[in-house]
């Protein structure tokens, strides 16, 4: 089984970034532990903070992976054309968020990804990759 993890816009700071909000590990750090925790899968990750560049993974992931976990960040709540990226692919989408995007700024409410994701996990730390991933596993058993 074939796992990839996109991160969008300002992802690659966690640990430093509003730690608050965020907690202080870096995805680094998280996704060894991922590796290890899911050793049967193969997951693989990729950040941008550009929006064409995770547009062109998204096109070039389809049909490579089971499964596509995308935390979008700030571009869930702004791109049209990242919505149409997820539905103009059909390997299954599941959107992430670290936190509660509902319970924060109203800006943040809005998503053009879940509309045509599998399913969204959200508010549950950086659980929510591990959650995301635990599903598309136990889709395939
Ligand atoms: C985020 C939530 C977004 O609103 C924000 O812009 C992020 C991170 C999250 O994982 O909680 O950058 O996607």
């Amino acid at each position: 089984m074939k796992i990839l993890i996109i991160n969008g816009p300002n992802l690659n700071l966690l640990g430093t970034r509003e730690p608050e909000t965020y907690g202080n590990k870096t995805f680094e750090d998280y996704f060894s532990k991922l590796q290890f925790r899911f050793r049967k899968v193969e997951l693989s990750y990729f950040q941008s903070n550009l929006e064409g560049e995770i547009i062109n993974q998204l096109h070039e992931a389809n049909h490579k992976f089971d499964g596509i976990v995308l935390n979008a960040a700030a571009y869930t709540h702004t791109s049209v054309a990242l919505g149409d990226a997820v539905k103009a692919i059909e390997t299954p989408v599941v959107e992430v968020h670290i936190s509660n995007t509902h319970a924060r700024e109203e800006f943040r409410h809005k998503s053009f990804i879940a509309a045509n994701a599998k399913g969204v996990i959200l508010g549950f730390g950086l659980r929510s990759y591990d959650l995301a991933i635990t599903s598309f596993i136990e889709d395939k058993e």
